[in-house]
């Protein structure tokens, strides 16, 4: 799968997104070892802490259908720019993505940016630390 087709899954549900806090709509699609497609959206809360971003709304689905190895994961938001993930998120899809493994940013002008998920999170923390 390329990368426009993993950024067109995203964009069909950008819509779905959970928003009405924010009005900030984002939308992941991850592309797994298996070849299967799982997307996200960002699902808010009233508590505004409990808030879920698209990212681990994505990683959350394809994990619980047994997936633990993630090839790439596309990310778009409403805003039309570029829109990196957060902190919370790096760290949590650092489980499931190596350092080679690829993050698609996509703005509203079909432009691309392409990272080395390592290059996001340079010396993550790793299960394997855990000693
Ligand atoms: N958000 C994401 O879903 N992913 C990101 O990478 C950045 C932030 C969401 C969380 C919240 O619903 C809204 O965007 C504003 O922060």
């Amino acid at each position: 799968m390329n990368n426009q087709e993993l950024i067109s899954q995203a964009k069909a549900v950008l819509s779905n997104s959970y928003s009405p806090y924010s009005n900030f709509k984002v939308a992941a699609a991850i592309l797994t070892e298996n070849g299967i497609v799982y997307t996200g959206v960002n699902v808010e809360n009233a508590s505004y802490g409990a808030t879920i971003c698209a990212e681990r709304t994505a990683a959350v689905k394809a994990v619980s259908e047994g997936e633990r190895k993630f090839i790439k994961i596309a990310i778009i938001s409403s805003s039309g720019e570029f829109t990196y993930p957060c902190g919370i998120c790096r760290q949590f899809l650092a489980d499931f993505m190596d350092d080679a493994s690829e993050v698609i940013l996509s703005n509203d002008k079909g432009e691309e940016k392409v990272f080395k998920f390592g290059e996001l999170i340079p010396g993550v923390f790793r299960g394997e630390d855990i000693k």
